[in-house]
């Protein structure tokens, strides 16, 4: 699916994540050099270089996105991220099977920059057992009572090629008919309880209206479900 517009803020100010001692070094040496072409620019902006670096976006090759998943759980930083008292948080992306062949760049999520740095989130889709229709993707249909879908998701910032992990979102299938107003959802976001809230700069306010502004408008004829591209779904193997 394409991109939609309207973001929201998710991602945290520096110094509000832990360390996960994750990072793609690529990504690093790449914001260096263009680090460095803004420079040159700002002196003399006719560079053949400098409309690129200006709009500079990194992006992870399929391995390094796998790569990096993989240092977070490696790392323990999931594990600290998300201990037991943050309930399902804790335990789905251990045991759900992922819908997704590799982390890829969030469709909504997708790119936070001020003057110096540059954002992007990827995430990872995990559902449990009772979802299992969610892998016949738009013809799920109405997903069964008890169903919970999972997107967690890590940030990945330009300058020094960092990886952290960014919340986790929830949608679970309630007792149908019983909430009419949100399909039957309830919409849930976990931060990762190693991020320092009062250090976010943008606004954290959860609100489920928030998240139907896209799930409903979007996924009208999807139960609500907006699922991933099409070349990283497990069908597309
Ligand atoms: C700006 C639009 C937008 C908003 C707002 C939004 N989402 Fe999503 N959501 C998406 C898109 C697009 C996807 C498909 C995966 C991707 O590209 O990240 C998705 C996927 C998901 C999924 C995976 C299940 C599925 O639909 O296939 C969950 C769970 C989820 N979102 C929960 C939430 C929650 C909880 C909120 C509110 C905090 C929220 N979303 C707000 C656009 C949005």
């Amino acid at each position: 699916m394409a991109a939609i517009a309207g973001a929201i803020w998710i991602v945290p100010a520096d110094g509000a994540r832990a360390a996960s001692g994750c990072s793609v070094q690529r990504i690093a040496d790449e914001f260096a050099k263009i680090l460095d072409q803004r420079a040159q620019c700002e002196k003399n902006p006719k560079l053949a270089f400098c409309e690129d670096a200006e709009d500079y976006d990194p992006f992870l090759k399929p391995e390094e996105a796998i790569a990096a998943w993989q240092c977070l759980l490696d790392k323990g930083a999931m594990d600290r991220g998300f201990p037991e008292k943050t309930g399902i948080a804790s335990s789905a992306f251990k045991t759900w099977k992922a819908y997704n062949t590799r982390p890829y760049l969030s469709g909504h999520l997708n790119r936070f920059t001020d003057e110096n740095d540059v954002q992007a989130i990827y995430v990872q889709n995990q559902v449990n057992d009772i979802g299992g229709a969610y892998g016949k993707y738009e013809k799920s249909g109405t997903m069964p009572e008890g169903s919970v879908l999972a997107k967690y998701s890590m940030v990945l910032t330009a300058r020094g090629g960092t990886i952290e992990l960014a919340p986790v979102y929830f949608m679970t299938k309630l007792k149908h008919g019983s909430r009419k107003e949100t399909g039957d959802w309830r919409y849930e976001m976990i931060w990762p309880a190693t991020v320092d809230l009062s250090k976010v700069e943008a606004d954290t306010d959860f609100s489920e209206q928030l998240c139907m502004g896209c799930h409903e408008e979007f996924g009208r004829k999807t139960d609500h479900m907006l699922f991933m591209p099409d070349e990283v779904r497990i069908s597309a193997k």
